[in-house]
């Protein structure tokens, strides 16, 4: 690995201000749950919190935060709702509603509805009170099992736990094995500051990953490979999850094919081996490393 350098930070010596900043552009891309709620009254929120993920399966729990507000310390309608009325269907983002969803967050009076500010369309929801977006390509109704306060401080986030009850699945992110399908779900998620990122077409990568064989590890790799400046950390830990070193049969292939080179070092073994990793060869790309430094 090249050489270093570090800002090291104690977090309680920042203002809440560049703390936000650092936490929020280092963990990130972070998912968006745009949250719809009713209060006491029944009147409709709807804000979207991209501190969310979903914790569990089995029960399917979801957490979102709606935080203390950094500047003046006042709690969030949604955290207010959450508390009255226990329910809240956790709508997913994608592309097509990214505005609308943003212009949502506006910090409108309590009691207005972003569905009518933000121009996105309500539907009932089966089991629970608030309804849901109809634009959204997934949608969560969820009881709310706790709402776990981190703070009283400006920025403290408040957990809200939520047990998924029922799931609505737009048809048209689906394959035909009724399974949702990454490329058509268009996601979007929220970086630090004011950036988002798309999830779709060229962003999207696949890692082969073996469930019940191990990787013989990074560690297993010649110490020339390891420490070369040609092959990235990907191209290792894409060589270091082959399960198997290759065979002799691998090894003779790959030592013929050194043999026929004019001058084979290792910049020329450590150049084949990253393009044959491009071109998805990687048992062949293994077996010339090894061949090489047999
Ligand atoms: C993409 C996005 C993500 C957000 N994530 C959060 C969050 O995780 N927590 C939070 O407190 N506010 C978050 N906000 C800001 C709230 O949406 C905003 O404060 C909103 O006005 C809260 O509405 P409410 O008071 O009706 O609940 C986010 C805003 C956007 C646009």
């Amino acid at each position: 690995m090249k050489e270093r350098k570090y800002l090291t930070l104690d977090p309680m010596g920042l203002t809440q201000r560049e703390r936000h900043g650092y936490l929020l552009s280092a963990v990130a891309p972070r998912p968006i749950a745009f949250a719809s709620t009713i209060d006491k009254e029944g009147r409709v929120n709807l804000s979207p919190f991209s501190f969310f993920n979903v914790f569990s399966s089995n029960p399917p729990i979801m957490v979102f935060s709606p935080s203390r507000k950094g500047t003046d310390n006042s709690t969030k309608d949604t955290h207010h709702n959450v508390l009255d009325v226990p329910e809240v269907v956790i709508n997913i983002v994608n592309y097509p509603i990214v505005e609308q969803m943003s212009l949502s967050s506006t910090a409108y009076e309590q009691g207005v509805n972003e569905f009518v500010k933000s121009g996105l369309t309500e539907i009932p929801s089966d089991i629970v009170a608030p309804p849901r977006v109809a634009e959204s390509p997934v949608a969560f109704e969820c009881k709310v099992d706790d709402v776990i306060s981190l703070g009283d401080q400006g920025g403290a986030g408040n957990l809200v736990i939520c047990r998924v009850v029922k799931m609505h699945i737009d048809t048209a992110v689906l394959n035909e094995d009724q399974r949702i399908d990454t490329q058509k779900m268009d996601l979007v998620a929220r970086m630090g500051g004011m950036w988002y990122t798309k999830a779709s077409g060229a962003t999207l990568f696949e890692i082969p990953k073996p469930l019940r064989a191990k990787g013989i590890g990074v560690d297993a790799l010649p110490e020339h490979a390891r420490m070369s400046n040609i092959l990235t950390g990907n191209d290792l830990g894409r060589l270091g999850n082959i399960s198997t070193f290759p065979d002799d049969s691998a090894l003779a292939i790959a030592k013929e094919k050194l043999s026929a080179e004019p001058k084979v070092d290792d910049t020329l073994v450590h150049l084949q081996v990253h393009t044959m990793l491009q071109e998805g060869k990687t048992e062949e790309a293994l077996a010339l490393l090894f061949a090489y430094t047999d």
